[in-house]
This record gives structure tokens, C-alpha cells and sequence, in this order.
């Protein structure tokens, strides 16, 4: 996702179906440029995949996670309507210890259902 007539990008956002095909899950992910944060853009674009993903790719169920630290990336998740199921604890890590230990992150899971997206 670019300015028009620019060269700066303003984000990217992921979305790629889970195994197995047939539960028809697809899992969302997005990282933004800081310096577009604030403006609604991961907002609109996240809406504009999810619609994609119900209606061109038949998704049944759209999934999510976010660090219970990250509150722009699970208040966005709940900006388009979908629901926290899961606290999932020390489930992933990013960094480690100086002596080689992870540091442990907990996530929430979020999700939609095609059943209860109401569209852009
Ligand atoms: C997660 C991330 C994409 C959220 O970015 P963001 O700027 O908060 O999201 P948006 O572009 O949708 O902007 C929403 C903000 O703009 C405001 N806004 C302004 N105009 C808006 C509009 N037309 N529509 C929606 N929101 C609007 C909202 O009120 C909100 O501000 P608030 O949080 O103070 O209430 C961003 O923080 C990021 O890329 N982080 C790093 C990567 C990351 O953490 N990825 C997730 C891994 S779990």
C-alpha cells in the first residue's frame, strides 16, 4: 500500500489462508509506517481485506492475534468487529536474553465469522 505518485510505503497487510483449506480460515496480520499511524489507514485497509476474504475467497472464519501489549493492534482487530476468544499465554517470543533465554510474549486471539460480518 502506496501514496499515489509516491515512493513512500505506508504498510503492508498479510492474509493467508491456515491449514487445513477445507475449515476455510484465513489469519490476518498487518505492520504500518510509523509515520502514517493515526489516520485510519490500517482501519480501512484491514476492512477492504476482510471483504475480500468473505467474499471473493469464501472465508468461513478470519482469525488474528495481538500482544496483550500491543493496544493499537488489538483495539484496530476490534475496530473491524472481531471477537477476542483467546489469551494465549507465553506463546511466542521475539527477543532473548543476553544468556540466551526467551522473553516470552502473551497474544490475544481474535476472530470474525462470515455468519457475523455485516460489510465495509
Ligand atoms: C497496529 C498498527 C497497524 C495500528 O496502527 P494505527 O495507526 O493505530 O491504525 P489506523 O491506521 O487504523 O489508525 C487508527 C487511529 O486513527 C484514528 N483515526 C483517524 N481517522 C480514522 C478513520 N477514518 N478511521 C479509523 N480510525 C481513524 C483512530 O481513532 C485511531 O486512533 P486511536 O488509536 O488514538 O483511537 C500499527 O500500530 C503498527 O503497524 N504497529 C507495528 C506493527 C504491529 O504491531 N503489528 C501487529 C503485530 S501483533
Amino acid at each position: 500500500m502506496c501514496l499515489k505518485n509516491s515512493k513512500k510505503m505506508i504498510g503492508h497487510v498479510y492474509f493467508a489462508q491456515s491449514e487445513p483449506p477445507q475449515f476455510r480460515t484465513w489469519e490476518i496480520g498487518y505492520v504500518f509506517n510509523p509515520k502514517f499511524y493515526g489516520n485510519g489507514y490500517a482501519t480501512e485497509a484491514c476492512k477492504r481485506i476482510l471483504q475480500y476474504g468473505f467474499q471473493n475467497e469464501k472465508a468461513h472464519r478470519i482469525v488474528a492475534e495481538a500482544n496483550v501489549k500491543n493496544q493499537a493492534s488489538w483495539k484496530l482487530l476490534e475496530r473491524l468487529s472481531m471477537r477476542r476468544e483467546a489469551h494465549m499465554f507465553q506463546n511466542v517470543f521475539f527477543k532473548k536474553t543476553s544468556d540466551g533465554k526467551p522473553i516470552w510474549n502473551d497474544s490475544y486471539g481474535y476472530a470474525i465469522l462470515s455468519t457475523e460480518y455485516k460489510g465495509v
